[in-house]
């Protein structure tokens, strides 16, 4: 970020000197950063481009908490146990915690610090498994959590920096990741059109499921475990009332040897044209 763009007051003038500065994707993650923002959110839009031109650490950090919490999904698996269904990484120091994967004798994987410790944990998730987590019957050789980089997690490289930056900085840790520059922010912006706007119904019961990350804790080709039951066959066990009861109201009846962990607050977010469409798919499974 350069320093001659310190001024925050928003006159007209002002803005479209900036949008002609800025290349038009940098333009455009900024508007994508500002609506992940909690704190720009709802302030006129002239004002969150300034602002953002002046993207802080402060700011990366903030969006790293978002994203854990809402897009990247983590909270849905890392919370305090007992409803946890993966370490409780948000509670404990990573950065200390990190530090001690590499010197156990287990770890296998390529990280040379904490910050790529985390790093191979999110994008690489079997690397290393965390002793107790792994996915039933692997030994603690897979892990049930899904790489973050790819669907339908999806996040970007500079999404999982920020990331990083969060949870190196909430114990008053070092943040050793540095802000994006203009051309990752732009990539960024190229390549997570859809992340910038209000959600977007699902048009289909595959889009409904990758929307709300049921993959991320089902397998839907198979009936092995992962954080839940396999779903390959779930309406040979279910009926059709009992599979829309189980997404909505999900501690109602708890399946068997599985912990309450599903969200309880698909209700709330999802249309019932995309609660229907998950229901006859999986209905549709036997
Ligand atoms: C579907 C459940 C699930 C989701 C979603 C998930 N994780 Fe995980 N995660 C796990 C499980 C289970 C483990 C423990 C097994 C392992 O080591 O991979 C784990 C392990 C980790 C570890 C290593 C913890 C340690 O003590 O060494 C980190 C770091 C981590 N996850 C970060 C994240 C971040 C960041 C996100 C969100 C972007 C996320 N996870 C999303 C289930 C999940
Ligand atoms: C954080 C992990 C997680 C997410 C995300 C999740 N589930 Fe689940 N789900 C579970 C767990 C754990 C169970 C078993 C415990 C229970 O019944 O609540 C379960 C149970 C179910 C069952 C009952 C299966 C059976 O055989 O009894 C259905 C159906 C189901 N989930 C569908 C969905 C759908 C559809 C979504 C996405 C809209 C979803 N789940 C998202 C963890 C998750």
């Amino acid at each position: 970020m350069t320093d001659t763009r310190d001024n925050r007051e928003s006159s007209g003038s002002k803005v479209f000197v900036y949008a002609m500065i800025f290349s038009l994707g940098l333009t455009l993650v900024f508007t994508l950063v500002a609506n992940m923002l909690p704190q720009v959110q709802g302030e006129a839009p002239s004002e969150q481009m300034v602002d953002l031109g002046s993207l802080t650490m402060d700011d990366f950090i903030a969006l790293g908490k978002d994203l854990f919490e809402n897009k990247g999904t983590c909270t849905l698996c890392h919370k305090p146990a007992p409803l946890g269904r993966a370490p409780d990484i948000e509670g404990a120091d990573m950065v200390a915690v990190s530090e001690e994967r590499l010197a156990d004798g287990r770890y296998q994987g390529e990280a040379k610090d904490a910050a790529g410790y985390i790093l191979e944990s999110m994008v690489d998730p079997s690397r290393y498994v965390v002793a107790t987590w792994g996915k039933k019957g692997t030994n603690d050789a897979e892990s049930p959590m899904p790489a973050v980089d790819k669907p339908p997690i999806q996040l970007s490289t500079v999404e999982i920096d920020a990331v990083i930056a969060y949870l190196q900085a909430k114990d008053g840790n070092e943040v050793t990741v540095s802000l994006p520059s203009p051309e990752a922010a732009a990539e960024t912006a190229a390549a997570a059109p859809a992340a910038t706007g209000a959600p977007v119904p699902a048009a289909t019961a595959d889009e409904a499921m990758t929307k709300y990350v049921c993959t991320g804790c089902h397998a839907l080709d198979s009936n092995d475990a992962l954080v839940g039951p396999g779903l390959l066959s779930v309406g040979a066990r279910l009926s059709t009332d009992e599979i829309r009861q189980s997404i909505i109201d999900p501690n109602a009846v708890i399946s068997e040897g599985f912990p309450p962990a599903m969200p309880a607050d698909f209700a709330d977010k999802m249309t019932v044209r995309e609660l229907e469409m998950i229901v006859e798919l999986l209905a549709g499974k036997k």
